[in-house]
């Protein structure tokens, strides 16, 4: 039997939808930030308990779940594909190159989702706005800014793991690359370095940097060899170096450390490396105010990339499978 909160949510869903097709008054997209605060008010304080909790056990759950949310939206827009496990007609995500033995929190999401059904009853709160909205609590837990989450995305009923592949960007893209992978997405220049400063969080596995810290000739040498006790030029695959200095802080240190050639990843230290986005990370460096207000701005234009509404999809019961498959 449907639920007092289920039906109040459709209705919202449809009414937005209709409102999108006869007016367009909604055109960009047909999410809105109050999408739950009639059909489900504790949706949002409850996801905000459970992350903060996660990450005051853990404070790398931090930037699992904000990846997370970057790697759902980057494949097909941001439904909750990144979260489906593998079945003999899902090929997941989580075995995509750039995803296996690297992403992190799906036990946190799942337990996200467990409460928040408990509080808004099953099937109300799609997986993908969960990811959403667990991002944004992450980055403000963590010292970050904070920023109104669009809402009322579907979750998907299919993956795509050779969309990963190609869609999720390597470490070992150059600047025109990085440039033109995000545009496929919608997302310009300042899009790109503004996300790029998520790296102000978490770590790397030696696998993606061992190259650059042996081969790489525009990195800080002491820099370098203090990395390589960390990552051997073989084996250590899996040795973790933080991605900045202050890893589980919210701050420009990722930026300051680009300008001394002491990026970690070559895609990092891509964004100044002489060419156009040189200006931006100097900026971001120099001025934490101007980094979380285009932080900000790019994390709701990258939420809002391909989401599924109305009656597209469905909500999941189970974020990691598809309902009654
Ligand atoms: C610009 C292109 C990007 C590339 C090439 C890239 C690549 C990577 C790589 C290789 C890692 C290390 C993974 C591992 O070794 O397990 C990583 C970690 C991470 N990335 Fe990115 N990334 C990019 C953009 C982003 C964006 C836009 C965000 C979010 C806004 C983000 C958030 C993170 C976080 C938080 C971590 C740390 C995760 C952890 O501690 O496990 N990245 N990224
Ligand atoms: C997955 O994406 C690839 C690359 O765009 C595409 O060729 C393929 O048809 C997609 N597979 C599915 C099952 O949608
Ligand atoms: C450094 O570059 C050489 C030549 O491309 C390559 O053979 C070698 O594997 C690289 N070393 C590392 C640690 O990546």
């Amino acid at each position: 039997m449907a639920s007092r909160s289920q039906l109040l949510c459709l209705q919202l869903a449809f009414f937005l939808l209709s409102l999108n097709a006869t007016t367009g008054l909604i055109s960009r997209s047909q999410l809105s930030p109050d999408f739950y605060s009639e059909c489900c008010p504790q949706a949002l304080p409850t996801i905000k308990r459970v992350v903060e909790a996660a990450i005051y056990k853990q404070r790398r759950v931090g930037a699992f779940l904000l990846r997370m949310h970057f790697h759902d939206c980057f494949v097909n827009g941001c439904d909750a594909s990144v979260l489906l496990d593998p079945t003999p007609t899902i090929d997941s995500e989580k075995n995509a190159f750039t995803n296996q033995n690297s992403l992190g929190g799906f036990d946190v999401v799942d337990n996200i989702k467990l409460e928040v059904d408990k509080a808004c009853g099953s099937p109300v709160v799609s997986c993908a706005d969960i990811l959403a909205v667990a991002a944004r609590d992450s980055v403000v837990a963590l010292g970050g800014p904070t920023w109104k989450v669009q809402l009322g995305r579907r979750d998907s009923t299919t993956a795509n793991r050779t969309l990963a592949d190609i869609d999720i960007p390597a470490p070992f893209l150059d600047l025109p690359a990085l440039i033109e992978n995000f545009k496929k997405q919608g997302l310009n220049e300042k899009d790109l370095v503004a996300l790029s400063g998520g790296h102000t969080l978490g770590f790397a596995r030696c696998v993606a940097f061992r190259n650059r810290i042996y081969n790489g000739t525009d990195i800080n040498p002491a820099f370098a060899k203090k990395l390589q006790t960390t990552c051997p030029e073989s084996g250590g695959d899996f040795n973790l170096a933080p991605l900045d200095p202050t890893e589980a802080r919210f701050d420009t240190a990722y930026f300051t450390n680009l300008v001394k050639q002491k990026g970690l990843l070559s895609s990092d230290q891509a964004l100044f490396s002489g060419g156009s986005t040189d200006v931006l990370v100097k900026k971001y460096g120099l001025n934490a105010k101007a980094f979380s207000k285009a932080f900000a701005k790019s994390m709701v234009k990258m939420g809002n990339i391909k989401p599924l509404t109305g009656n597209q999809g469905e909500i999941r019961l189970q974020c990691s499978k598809v309902n009654y498959s």
